[in-house]
C-alpha cells in the first residue's frame, strides 16, 4: 500500500515541477515536497503504525522516494539556472540558430603542382634535393658556365645581398657575393658536389629576380629544378622523361617538341613545347613550357665529376608557369595577394 502513496508522491513532485517555472517556486515546490511539514516527512511519521516487521522495507521504499524527489528538484534547479543565463544574455545570442559554418584551410595552388610533380617523378625513381635560398654567385652562375659578363649576372636582374655573417652557413670563396638565388639550378651543383652519380634529383623551391611584378612576372617565384647523371645518357633520355612527366602532369594527348636554345650549362640547351587539344584559348597551340638540355661537360668538371665516365640531362620549369597553364590563370599575381575567392576555387582540388 505504502508503495503505491509513495510513487504518487514522485509523480505529483514530477508533476509540480513541470509547471514551476522560478526558483521562488521551485522553494516553494521543494517545501511541500521535502521540507519539514512536506509530504514525504508526514508520510515517515507513518512509520508508527507500520508492523515491526515490515518498518525495514518501509524505510527503504521512503529512501528510494526521497532519493528521486532530490534528483528531481536538481535536476529542474539546473534547467531554471541555464535559462537565467541564457535571459542574462538578453537578445545577444539565439542558441536555437544553427552554428555558422566552419572555413577549412586549403592547399596553396602553387603547393600543388609542386607535389604533384615531385609525386610525378618520384614514380620514376627521382628524389627531392633541397637547398639554401640565400647562394653565393660561384653556386648560383660560376659553377654554371655562366661568365661575369652575363646579363643574369647584372644587378639590374640579381638580388644581391650584403656581406654579413648571419649569412654565414652558406660557405662563400673570399669576397665573393651573396645573392638571394634567381633560380634552382644552384641546387644541382650543391647536389653533385654532396653525392656521388648515377643522380636522379628534382629540386622544388622559391627564386628571386628583380623583376617589375605585372601580369606574368614576380620578383618572387618558384621553379622546379631537375637533374639526372648516369652512364651514357642521351638527349632520348632527356626527351622520354620530359614526354612521360608532361603526359602525367597535363593529362592525355600530349604533344611535346625539343626547340634548340641556350643555356650556359647545358650543351647542347632546348626549349621544350608543348600542345595540347584541349587548353582553353591555347588548344592545339606550341607554348613553350621549359628549359632544358644535356648538362656541359664543363659543369662536370667543376664538380669534379669524370665527363667522360659520366654524362647527364637537366631541366627547369617555373612552377607558376604550370599551375597557370593548368588552370587557366591569368596573372601571376593571385598567388600571392591571399585573396580567398581566388584561393577557395583551389581548396577542393587533391
Ligand atoms: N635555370 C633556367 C632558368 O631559370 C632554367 C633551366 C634551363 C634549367 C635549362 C635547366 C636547364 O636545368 O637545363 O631559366
Amino acid at each position: 500500500m505504502e508503495n503505491k502513496d509513495l510513487q504518487k508522491i514522485v509523480a505529483d513532485a514530477e508533476a509540480s515541477l513541470a509547471t514551476v517555472s522560478s526558483k521562488p517556486s521551485w522553494e516553494q515546490a521543494k517545501a511541500t515536497f521535502l521540507g519539514p511539514n512536506g509530504c514525504l516527512t508526514q508520510f515517515a511519521k507513518g512509520i508508527a503504525s507500520v508492523a515491526k516487521e515490515d518498518r525495514p522495507t518501509f524505510g527503504k521504499s521512503l529512501n528510494l522516494a526521497k532519493g528521486q524527489v532530490e534528483s528531481l528538484f536538481q535536476n529542474r534547479l539546473s534547467e531554471l539556472e541555464e535559462l537565467e543565463n541564457l535571459k542574462s544574455l538578453g537578445d545577444r545570442i539565439d542558441p536555437t540558430l544553427p552554428s555558422i559554418p566552419s572555413f577549412y584551410g586549403g592547399i596553396h595552388p602553387l603547393t600543388k603542382t609542386r607535389r604533384k610533380i615531385v609525386a610525378i617523378f618520384r614514380k620514376i625513381g627521382f628524389t627531392v634535393a633541397e637547398a639554401s635560398e640565400v647562394e653565393t654567385e660561384w653556386f648560383c652562375f660560376d659553377a654554371l658556365n655562366t661568365p661575369d659578363d652575363h646579363p643574369a649576372r647584372d644587378e639590374q636582374d640579381t638580388l644581391f645581398l650584403p656581406h654579413e655573417s648571419k649569412w654565414a652557413n652558406v660557405p662563400r670563396k673570399k669576397d665573393e657575393a651573396y645573392l638571394l638565388r634567381t633560380h634552382t639550378s644552384s641546387v644541382q651543383i650543391r647536389t653533385m658536389l654532396r653525392e656521388k652519380p648515377p643522380l636522379r634529383v628534382i629540386a622544388p623551391g622559391r627564386c628571386f629576380r628583380r623583376d617589375t611584378v605585372d601580369a606574368t612576372h614576380s620578383a618572387n617565384f618558384h621553379q622546379t629544378e631537375g637533374l639526372f647523371i648516369d652512364h651514357k645518357v642521351t638527349v632520348r633520355d632527356l626527351k622520354g622523361v620530359l614526354d612521360y612527366f608532361l603526359t602525367e602532369l597535363f593529362g592525355g594527348e600530349v604533344e611535346t617538341r625539343l626547340r634548340p636554345s641556350f643555356f650556359p650549362f647545358t650543351e647542347p640547351s632546348f626549349e621544350v613545347d608543348l600542345k595540347i587539344p584541349d587548353l582553353g584559348k591555347l588548344s592545339n597551340k606550341w607554348i613553350e613550357i621549359m628549359g632544358c638540355g644535356m648538362v656541359d661537360p664543363k659543369v662536370l668538371g667543376l664538380v669534379d665529376i669524370d665527363p667522360k665516365e659520366w654524362t647527364g640531362f637537366a631541366f627547369g620549369l617555373g612552377i607558376e608557369r604550370v599551375t597557370m597553364l593548368l588552370h587557366g590563370i591569368d596573372d601571376i599575381r593571385h598567388f600571392y595577394q591571399n585573396d580567398q575567392r581566388f584561393l577557395s576555387q583551389f581548396s577542393s582540388q587533391s
